[in-house]
């Protein structure tokens, strides 16, 4: 049975029993805690925590995931794969155990020709949680197996949590015995043997802390008892296809194929081979779902993720022989098999190929310029009489230089090298951590939501009027100091506050917070900033202005109007700028983030080039031409379906609702948007689009940046009134600017290149009379002069100039040593009769440079050196005539 069916039937099986289908999110969590959705549990979070209501009692979904942790492990065990499908059932205070059993139990073991997956029963082992009996009663009585078929197992294996704060309990997973040449009999623990494939969570507890698998504390029961679980697709595929491991299925096994035709190497031949090919078809997949998804490659989070995927899969063909580009051949054939469940793959082709090939391009220059630089830190490790190369090195390298540390290993075992593994890894693990934290600080801080949710709990969802109106009366709910409430705040204070309800936009989808102010009677609070910390809370940041604040008070919140004019002209502007630039560009030009706040706006965008002048001045007026046009701005709530079949854009990084999202549009279908932001209610309103820069900000993404409305103006203003200054200074009309400008520069040009001649013939006239002034040595005629302030290149004229200007037919020698910036530069010339005598140009060089602290070298003729001990040039000068008599053998 294909992949699809399994998947297809895995979603009827549970919606002929009333779950509701629901599509998978996309792979960026929007969970502080998460870099990645890790399982199909991650979107409906909230539902367990009793967060939110969720819209149904049961839901069915396929959910894409991605886990990391065991990257290394790829293609060594059958199992683990960095990108996943999960299969769950999900019921939200509805059925328990009892169903969630019946209802796996029933799929797995129906016979296929009636929709199951007819899995034998002899070959099935439920497992439960040891402290769990009521669960080994109920697989006994549901499935009729004997005691002796129910495996007990402790916490590391039977209860589950997301290994950090959230929602947790006990579980039963089903085990397939896949026989005894894969294991001894009933070693649970040998998981090639008795492999899981589906995992049933008794959702009921919620955790506060969670340590390790067997370390977590328990803060209270859920609101609930719900049911999630995770059935493993790929598991469930390997084994109904007859297969070894996940990466031999449908879906992932013609990448292998291609894989092998590349290299001219079999599959299954030699298992060093195998783990690489299986590597391939992993990262391939993983890295091309994740760019689907909108993550670019990176150093940090989760574009750092990407670039280790994808540059693990080009060196894994490397390592297989493969010199070529792969990913262009590689990557088409993973598309065409996921596309058919991810249509959006096929959609987004264009964008996804480039950002891939390009960071293959990218990668492969890097391994070109590794071996030098490779080959410098391991001369560095032979300087130091060494025989490894320490942590830091192999970092920097990897750092860097994006060498990766196998890579690395293997170069060093070449040189009889070994490598400071585990320094690396400890310099490894810290960096992990900081993208980590990172992550986390980038989400706006709020890692303990704790003190949130519980003023969420206690007062419900704020009352938000962002879009009704601009101030309102209201009421103080919170007061906090530092993560602690607190009574009240002395002027001058800052402080969090909660009211009941508020007029004021929390920042958020690229829209800055409103500013205003908050008043009460006998004094007025500032607001510094406004975030959502939890779904549902609005969080004031207050800076008393005057008089204690005391929140018993009634207040009254007002939002700036003049600020919140400002930031509807940025966010509409922001549409507008997004849809010429797609206009201009081309539909796949997509924006990756933004950011707008009163008169200023910036929108990043995936694009490998730069953009030319034309390109963005097109940009700039098709924007103007919309805000001419005065295009009409609606909004409309929609389910996301809706959105989507209306050629609304998502955005990557952010989650919606799939029930009701809000799709902004600006001119009808010609900017259509998901968008929670303000905005003005037709484009003349935004005043006028200008735009200030546009370069690139990291590896195939792109900024824009623009200025809006009086803030336009004023950027217009001020270049213009650069303009006068100038047209003043020059005295000639502003279009007459740019050629006097450019007739300055050249005569400046002319004029700098007179100076040098004359500054040249200066130097050259010294030249007759230090040839005048040269000394017999042994019957050769010595010059050795030193000449403050000349560089190497003037050193070396004066002496070819001095040697010519000395009598041919005599043995004739000259050294200059010129002296500037703390620099010595020696130049020596020797003319024939002198080489006829013996004395050799490179020899009065190295003779003067060993004295300066430099060396140096050339011909007999001509010798040229240096070095930076100023303080020694008289007596390393002095030297040229004593080793002119020695090499003249006087
Ligand atoms: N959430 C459970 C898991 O990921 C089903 O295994």
């Amino acid at each position: 049975m294909d992949t699809a069916e399994i998947r297809r039937r895995f979603i009827e099986h549970f919606e002929a029993v009333g779950h509701t289908a629901v599509p998978s999110r996309s792979l960026l969590a929007d969970d502080p805690n998460l870099l990645f959705v890790n399982a199909g549990m991650v979107p409906f979070k909230p539902y367990f925590l009793g967060q939110e209501t969720p819209p149904y009692d049961r839901a069915v979904s396929v959910q894409k995931c991605v886990r990391t942790p065991d990257i290394e492990e790829v293609g060594k065990t059958t199992r683990h794969g960095t990108f996943f499908e999960m299969c769950g059932n999900f019921s939200f205070g509805d059925y328990f155990k009892e169903r969630a059993i019946e209802l796996a139990w029933d799929l797995v073991t129906k016979p296929v020709a009636d929709g199951g997956w007819g899995f034998e029963e002899s070959r099935l082992y439920p497992s439960v949680y040891q402290d769990d009996p009521e669960a080994v009663d109920l697989w006994k009585k549901i499935t009729g197996l004997p005691d002796d078929r129910i495996v007990r197992l402790g916490k590391t294996e039977n209860y589950w949590s997301m290994g950090v704060p959230g929602p947790g309990g006990p579980c039963s997973e089903i085990l397939y015995d896949r026989g005894p040449e894969y294991g001894a009999d009933g070693d649970f623990s040998a998981e090639d043997r008795y492999l899981e494939f589906w995992n049933l969570v008794f959702m009921q507890d919620e955790l506060s802390a969670v340590r390790s698998k067997e370390d977590f504390d328990i803060a209270g029961a859920l609101p609930k008892m719900n049911i999630d679980t995770g059935m493993g697709l790929e598991r469930v595929a390997f084994l109904m296809q007859g297969k070894q491991n996940m990466y031999e299925i449908d879906v992932m096994f013609p990448v292998i194929e291609r894989a092998e035709q590349l290299t001219g190497k079999r599959y299954g031949a030699n298992p060093e081979d195998d783990v690489r090919f299986r590597v391939v078809a992993d990262h391939v997949r993983s890295s091309m779902m994740l760019i689907g998804d909108g993550v670019t490659p990176g150093n940090e989070a989760r574009g750092y993720v990407l670039r280790r995927l994808l540059r693990r899969a080009v060196r894994s063909m490397r390592l297989l022989g493969y010199e070529d580009p792969s990913l262009p051949e590689l990557m088409p054939i993973s598309r065409d098999k996921m596309g058919e469940t991810y249509v959006d793959l096929v959609r987004d082709w264009h964008r996804i190929s480039r950002v891939a090939f390009g960071e293959e391009q990218a990668f492969r220059k890097t391994l070109q310029a590794g071996t030098q630089i490779f080959d410098l830190a391991a001369r560095d490790v032979a300087k130091r009489g060494a025989t490894r190369l320490s942590g830091d090195e192999a970092f920097a390298l990897h750092d860097t230089y994006g060498f990766p540390i196998d890579l690395t290993l293997e170069m060093a075992s070449e040189q009889g090298l070994s490598v400071d593994e585990e320094g690396f890894r400890g310099l490894m693990n810290e960096q992990r951590q900081r993208a980590k934290d990172d992550a986390r600080g980038k989400k706006g801080g709020h890692a303990d939501t704790s003190v949130y949710r519980g003023i969420l709990d206690a007062h419900g969802p704020t009352e938000w009027l962002a879009y009704e109106t601009l101030e309102t009366e209201s009421h103080p709910l919170a007061l906090l100091q530092g993560g602690q409430a607190v009574r009240s705040l002395a002027a001058g204070e800052i402080g969090e506050l909660v009211l009941d309800r508020t007029p004021f936009y929390a920042e958020s989808g690229g829209q800055a917070a409103d500013a205003g102010t908050i008043a009460y009677a006998g004094g007025v609070l500032e607001v510094v900033d406004v975030q959502r910390p939890v779904r549902g809370l609005v969080v004031h940041q207050v800076r008393v202005v005057e008089g204690e604040f005391d929140p018993s008070a009634e207040m009254h919140a007002r939002v700036d109007p003049q600020w919140r004019t400002g930031a509807r002209q940025a966010h509409s502007g922001t549409h507008v700028v997004h849809a010429a630039l797609r206009q201009v560009l081309g539909p796949s030009a997509l924006q990756s983030g933004s950011y707008n706040r009163p008169g200023y706006l910036r929108l990043d965008f995936g694009w490998a080039t730069g953009l030319r002048a034309e390109q963005v001045r097109d940009i700039e007026t098709v924007s103007n031409q919309a805000l001419r046009a005065d295009l009409p701005v609606g909004w409309q709530y929609m389910t996301l379906t809706e959105a989507k079949e209306w050629g609304a854009i998502a955005l990557f990084g952010e989650t919606y609702d799939d029930t009701s999202v809000r799709v902004v549009e600006i001119g009808g279908p010609w900017s259509r948007e998901l968008c929670g932001g303000t905005h003005v209610e037709h484009a003349s309103q935004i005043g006028t689009v200008v735009v200030t820069s546009e370069g690139s900000v990291g590896s195939g993404n792109r900024r824009i940046e623009a200025l809006t409305g009086v803030e336009g103006f004023a950027h217009l203003a001020r270049e213009r009134d650069l303009v006068a200054q100038l047209t003043g200074m020059l005295k000639v009309q502003p279009d007459g600017v740019v050629s006097r400008v450019q007739d300055m520069v050249e005569r400046l040009r002319a004029a700098e290149k007179e100076l040098e001649r004359a500054r040249q013939s200066q130097l050259l006239a010294g030249g007759a009379g230090l040839a005048a002034a040269a000394v017999d040595v042994a019957g050769v005629a010595v010059v050795a002069q030193r000449l403050d302030g000349a560089g190497g290149g003037d050193v070396r004229t004066l002496a070819l100039d001095v040697r010519g200007r000395l009598d041919a037919s005599r043995p004739g020698a000259v050294v200059i040593a010129g002296v500037a910036d703390g620099k010595v530069s020696v130049v020596a010339a020797v003319n024939d009769a002198g080489r006829a005598r013996g004395v050799t140009a490179n020899d009065l060089v190295r003779a003067v440079g060993q004295l300066v602290g430099g060396k140096g070298g050339g011909k007999d003729d001509v010798a040229q050196g240096g070095g930076s001990d100023v303080s020694r040039v008289d007596e390393a000068l002095a030297l040229v005539a004593t080793e002119v008599a020695r090499a003249a053998g006087a």
